[in-house]
């Protein structure tokens, strides 16, 4: 079907598609009207005016601008359309309820009943209910409840893991405008990541195609639970009507549907002004086919049916015709305030509303134009702080989420899954929450909010009476940093059968106190996402920290002075401080690129031997230094910085197996010939081991054999013979359990005919857990990069979940098994090129591992793992733990309710006053 067909001749002629379905619909037809036809009996002259499908005609024009909405009864029903048959009610007894209502500001303390695969009771159960229903009894003790967590914005099925080439049917290439597209029929039941979203509590998602078009196809609502049918189709949430083909029952009242469109800037769409044609294009014929339709039920439901002929449609631009209806809740993929701004003209010039702008990284900036937009004004839904990776997300705002409320528009927290994992969707909301979002808002920004974003505020996003039984029970305040899922329950059913939770401190029983933000507020729109990151004042004179465990004295960024007393320090300061180790990041591309996805803002990658020609005129060195393409100055290298990250150790890309030579460097200075700049300029050799280069994995360790062995040839290699000799750790990035292995045999063999001790470093390691005693034994640490492992492809297919799922998580299961652990960025995809943005984060992963532990890591175990383990691990010496520290207030480094205030290095010699 061409849609740019002309549909002109449509006018007033409509074109009549006749297919085999369309002959055996009048069939069927037929027979219907037989009724019609005896029953009209005793009135022969209406009868012969009438076509055979004057009635479903007639009940479809009726149908034509009815709005989607639950049936009136709905609130009454006792039991779900999800309501799988021999499901169990359950009581939970004593639990702390979030509700939703009032705000997302009503708590209950009290029971839930739930049975039919609804709730049926909250707050108070009365005993003639339960006595009259047999149940089972969940104890909360106190603990908090929440509604399942909704994630708007999910490729889940669609883009599935772990990733294979026979999976990937998240985008179509075949055309920039395809409405007709539907994400259901690519949903693949079996993908991995479903397991994982409900044990982070996730119940709901609306998966919606890629971005790669300019309009990617049509969206669905699904719940993540398995179902005993086993199909896509039995996933679906109120699908709307119609999906078995042409066939739609138009006396029940619609149901939602959703449209994905998308950024104007796509990766195939041309230029924003070809991107916003085609799809003003595509709503002007979808407006063309309105019209007529419209005319066309004017005259028969007038009993104008003379030549009138079949029903005007277009099976390819149906569902925009029901986006110009008002029956499509329009999900749009909108980064900056021009695309936005585009937008919001294109939904007044076709009179539709926009339900949501996703990642909608300016929103913030423009909130006046959201609410030009039609109808009302559009819900953003965006990450806390993934950004930066391409142009459009140059001017996120971390503190958008607040920014959006204080002016009245709905905030969601979307994971874009895989992008951001959907499992720690809460943890956006944390996040949200940690940079100034109230508490209620940044709970409902992945329950309540969202459920009225997709139409579905009558039955989920609530604990409420009638309302679908889909709640999860937290092992903490949920707002508190690592809260994991004890139970979840969708549709009234168990979905964790062993939940692994261990006991978290009290204080994570409440929401934490965040730190107020507002100077860094205001400074986000006073310049348009840009503000300054450097210190406000740098010294090398002398700063006095009061109140840290001790008072503090620093001058020249060192410590000179500790005392109980701070009057009987030299000089004075106010506020009460911590100071904490300055954390150490490593695996990211930090300090080579600003942009990811702009070549220009980045060093760029280094040329792989293995898998294309090699210049010669770099003769035999092919391990480039990270140190010399180094960048000072990058936003994510200030960022992490203003949050206790102070140095990075960070190796040059690869398109291939090798990378090169890593650096560590110093993230708060401004260039490279600044004291302390550069720490070390040469810290490591870097490579790469996977399936996904040109060449076998064979042929890369045969490679890398031959180099270690050190041939004549490589012997001039300079990184090479440092490796094959000890001298420098040669760091692998490698997550297949099956590689590791490959290279602990070689490593072996390695020492074995040079008698030498090769230091080998892994980094990414997903699998390495299954290895955990052989890696103890050779003496070989993992920088576990990301820190929550997912199995984004079959080299991380094997991971360790981690709480609920199993009992301890891969930081907890190494150390414990005596290997040295580091942590690396959460990043995306384990991608070094697309983690930068989250080095920031790296206080919150340490603090996370500490607090799955269940008390095995201690916060100074898990501080090492983002310092002294990192530097250790990667060849760097280590100038001492009080060389570089962290001043906060409100808590330590590890806490939701602490800010950095203050940066302190002997190595540069300065303390950094934010
Ligand atoms: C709901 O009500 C109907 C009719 O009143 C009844 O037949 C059915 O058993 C009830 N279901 C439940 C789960 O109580
Ligand atoms: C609820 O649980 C808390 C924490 O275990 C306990 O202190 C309290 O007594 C319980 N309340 C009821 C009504 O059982
Ligand atoms: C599709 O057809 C089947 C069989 O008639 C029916 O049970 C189902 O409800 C239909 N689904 C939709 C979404 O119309
Ligand atoms: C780890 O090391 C400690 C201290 O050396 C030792 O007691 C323990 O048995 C080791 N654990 C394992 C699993 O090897």
């Amino acid at each position: 079907m061409d849609p740019k067909a002309p549909l002109k001749a449509q006018i007033p002629a409509p074109r009549v598609r006749r297919t085999r379905s369309h002959y055996l619909a009048v069939l069927a037809l037929v027979f219907a009207t037989n009724f019609v036809v005896f029953s009209s009996f005793f009135q022969p002259q209406q009868l012969t005016a009438l076509p055979l499908h004057a009635d479903t005609t007639l009940a479809r024009c009726r149908a034509l601008d009815v709005k989607p909405a639950p049936a009136p009864s709905f609130n009454l029903r006792n039991e779900s359309d999800r309501f799988q048959p021999g499901t169990r009610a359950v009581l939970v007894k004593n639990a702390t309820i979030w509700t939703g209502r009032v705000d997302g500001l009503e708590i209950l303390k009290g029971d839930i009943f739930m049975d039919g695969g609804i709730v049926v009771r909250t707050g108070v159960v009365e005993e003639s209910l339960l006595a009259s229903r047999e149940h089972d009894v969940v104890d909360a003790r106190g603990a908090w409840v929440t509604p399942g967590i909704i994630d708007v914005h999910s490729h889940l099925g669609v883009g599935s893991a772990p990733a294979l080439e026979g999976a990937n049917d998240g985008n179509s290439l075949k055309g920039l405008v395809l409405p007709w597209l539907r994400a259901l029929d690519a949903l693949n039941t079996h993908d991995d990541g479903f397991a994982l979203s409900v044990a982070g509590g996730v119940t709901t998602t609306l998966i919606l195609p890629g971005s790669a078009d300019a309009m990617g196809g049509q969206g669905f609502v699904i719940k993540l639970r398995p179902t005993k049918e086993r199909s896509s189709s039995a996933l679906l949430l109120e699908p709307p009507f119609g999906l078995n083909g042409s066939d739609v029952d138009y006396n029940v009242p619609p149901r939602w549907r959703h449209m994905k469109c998308e950024n104007p800037a796509g990766m195939y769409h041309g230029t924003r002004m070809d991107t916003v044609w085609s799809v003003r294009k595509a709503y002007d014929d979808a407006r063309k086919i309105k019209i007529v339709q419209d005319q066309y039920c004017a005259k028969a439901q007038a009993g104008q049916w003379s030549g009138l002929g079949e029903f005007p449609s277009d099976l390819a631009l149906e569902a925009l015709v029901d986006v110009l209806r008002g029956k499509v809740k329009v999900q749009t993929h909108c980064y900056e305030a021009v695309d936005i701004d585009a937008f919001v003209r294109m939904s007044n010039e076709f009179q539709f509303p926009v339900a949501t702008f996703h990642h909608a990284h300016e929103s913030y900036l423009v909130p006046e134009v959201l609410k030009r937009a039609y109808g009302k004004p559009p819900a953003s839904a965006i990450f806390a702080s993934f950004a930066r990776y391409k142009r459009e997300s140059y001017r996120h705002s971390e503190f958008a989420p607040r920014i959006l409320a204080d002016n009245g528009l709905k905030v969601i927290m979307k994971s874009d899954h895989s992008a951001i994992v959907s499992r720690y969707l809460m943890h956006e909301a944390q996040m949200a929450h940690y940079r100034g979002l109230s508490a209620n808002l940044a709970l409902a920004s992945v329950t309540s909010t969202p459920a009225e974003v997709v139409g579905l505020d009558h039955r989920i996003g609530f604990v409420k009476p009638g309302y679908d039984a889909d709640l999860v029970l937290w092992d903490s305040h949920p707002l508190a940093l690592g809260a994991t899922p004890v139970q979840v329950f969708i549709d009234g059913i168990p979905q964790l059968s062993n939940a692994h939770v261990s006991k978290k401190p009290a204080s994570q029983q409440h929401a934490p106190k965040t730190p107020n933000f507002d100077q860094e507020r205001m400074a986000a729109i006073k310049y348009e996402g840009l503000p300054p990151l450097e210190a406000a004042t740098r010294t090398a004179g002398a700063v006095l920290f009061r109140n840290a465990p001790g008072n503090v004295l620093v001058d020249g960024g060192a410590v000179v002075w500790t005392g109980p007393d701070a009057a009987l320090a030299p000089a004075a300061a106010a506020g009460a401080h911590t100071h904490t180790p300055a954390l150490v990041s490593a695996g990211s591309l930090m300090g080579l690129q600003e942009i990811a996805m702009e070549e220009s803002t980045t060093d760029g990658g280094v040329f792989d031997p293995l898998s294309m020609e090699f210049p010669t005129i770099l003769g035999e060195h092919i391990l480039m230094r990270a140190v010399d393409g180094l960048q000072f100055g990058t936003r994510d290298a200030l960022l992490a910085y203003r949050d206790g990250v102070a140095s990075a150790i960070t190796a040059p890309a690869g398109h291939g197996v090798f990378q090169g030579l890593s650096v560590s460097f110093s993230l708060g200075a401004r260039h490279k010939l600044e004291k302390g700049a550069v720490l070390q300029d040469v810290a490591a050799v870097h490579i790469s081991i996977s399936p996904q280069f040109a060449s076998s994995v064979s042929t890369q360790i045969a490679t890398l054999r031959r180099l270690l062995l050190g041939s004549p040839k490589t012997e001039k290699e300079f990184g090479f013979k440092q490796a094959g000799d000890g001298s420098i750790p040669l760091v692998i990035n490698v997550n297949s359990a099956d590689i590791i292995a490959s290279l602990l045999v070689l490593k072996r063999e390695v020492e074995a005919q040079r008698g030498v001790t090769l230091k080998m470093t892994l980094v990414g390691g997903a699998e390495a857990h299954l290895l955990a005693p052989e890696l103890a034994a050779a003496n070989v640490g993992v920088i576990l990069m990301p820190s929550r492992s997912f199995p984004y492809t079959w080299e991380h297919r094997r991971i360790l979940a981690g709480p609920p799922l199993t009992a301890q998580g891969p930081a907890a299961w190494l150390a414990a098994h005596n290997v040295t652990v580091g942590l690396g960025p959460q990043g995306i995809n384990g991608d070094a090129s697309m983690s930068t943005w989250a080095v920031r984060n790296l206080r919150f992963d340490m603090a996370w591992v500490a607090l799955d532990s269940g008390g095995s890591i201690s916060k100074e175990a898990a501080l090492a793992m983002v310092s002294s383990n990192v530097e250790e691990l990667l060849g760097v010496r280590s100038a001492g733990a009080n060389a570089e520290f962290a001043v906060t207030r409100g808590g330590d480094l590890f806490s939701l309710d602490a800010k950095v205030i203050a940066m302190v290095s002997s190595k540069r010699g300065v303390v950094d006053l934010f």
